[in-house]
């Protein structure tokens, strides 16, 4: 049951569905067979993806949404099973970063960040878990990232974010299975998609920009991962060797995270 090899038939909602990784996996996900609800806040975006999977021969639903809002988020998820009558793929993708020291990050962006990347993520969890359950047939991916399991300095909120995603998608991914949902949690490195400006650019280490991969490798690890019916995945592979390394030798990784990050930032 966890693995899934086929959309066909399927229907999936996409968070983050308007540009970059979302569109991407919604796209694969029409590809693959289903009929996939689009939501993110630009709607002329959200069309122009819309257009593209029309063109594939396959059904999409515009939903345009601020996922920070709990009953917008509510609304479109709810609008997406009444069109469809089951959502059986949700992709948790909707996200924003920023780069900043802690101190000169103001504390509504930090709220904003968490209610976007952790809490939006959280309400269609909710509003389509139930359903899910109820038919025996699910599959959850959380859109995370290596920042949610790392904390690099310049990314102290964001980071935050995302290890509260990591860790509500870790213990779901326990709680469901026995209801026959399955949790995957994706953890991107650097992406090249327009998640970074040029100033976050200028911000990045050069490290982690000279290992920034295409958002094409993200979809390809993420839909291996569901084939195999695995709960984690991190792209590129590699990075998961930091992981042990924090795990076991916490002070060598906090040396290495600052002699590659403070002051080449
Ligand atoms: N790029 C990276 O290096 C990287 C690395 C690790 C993880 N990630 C994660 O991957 C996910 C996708 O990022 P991306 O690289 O594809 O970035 P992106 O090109 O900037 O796409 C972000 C998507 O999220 C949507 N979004 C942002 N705020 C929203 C809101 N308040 N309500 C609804 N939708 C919202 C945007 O749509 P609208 O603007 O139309 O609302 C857009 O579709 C994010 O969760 C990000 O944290 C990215």
């Amino acid at each position: 049951m966890a693995k899934i090899r086929s959309f066909d038939g399927m229907s999936a909602l996409v968070t983050g569905a308007s540009q970059g990784i979302g569109r991407l996996a919604a796209l694969e996900l029409a590809r693959r067979g289903a009929r996939v609800a689009l939501v993110a806040r630009q709607q002329d975006k959200l069309e122009a993806v819309a257009a593209e999977i029309g063109a594939l021969g396959r059904e999409a639903l515009v939903l345009p949404c601020d996922v920070e809002s709990k009953d917008d988020s509510f609304a479109a998820a709810a609008k997406a099973t009444a069109r469809w009558g089951t959502i059986e793929v949700l992709v948790n993708n909707a996200g924003c970063g920023r780069h900043a020291r802690f101190l000169e990050w103001d504390l509504a962006d930090i709220e904003r960040m968490m209610r976007v990347n952790f809490l939006g993520s959280v309400y269609f969890t909710k509003a389509l878990t139930p359903g899910m359950v109820e038919r025996r047939r699910g599959w959850i991916v959380f859109v995370a990232s290596v920042a949610g399991r790392i904390g690099v300095p310049d990314e102290s909120a964001y980071a935050a974010s995302k290890f509260a995603m990591v860790g509500l998608a870790e213990a779901l991914s326990v709680e469901l299975e026995e209801s026959g949902v399955h949790v995957l949690t994706v953890c991107p490195g650097a992406v090249d998609t327009e998640f970074f400006d040029a100033e976050a650019l200028a911000r990045m280490p050069p490290v982690a920009r000279r290992s920034m991969i295409r958002p094409e490798q993200v979809i390809a690890a993420t839909f291996a991962a569901l084939e195999h019916g695995r709960h984690e995945v991190t792209v590129p592979r590699g990075i998961q060797a930091g992981y042990v390394v924090r795990a076991v030798a916490p002070e060598f990784m906090r040396k290495q995270v600052k002699r590659t990050t403070i002051g080449k930032i």
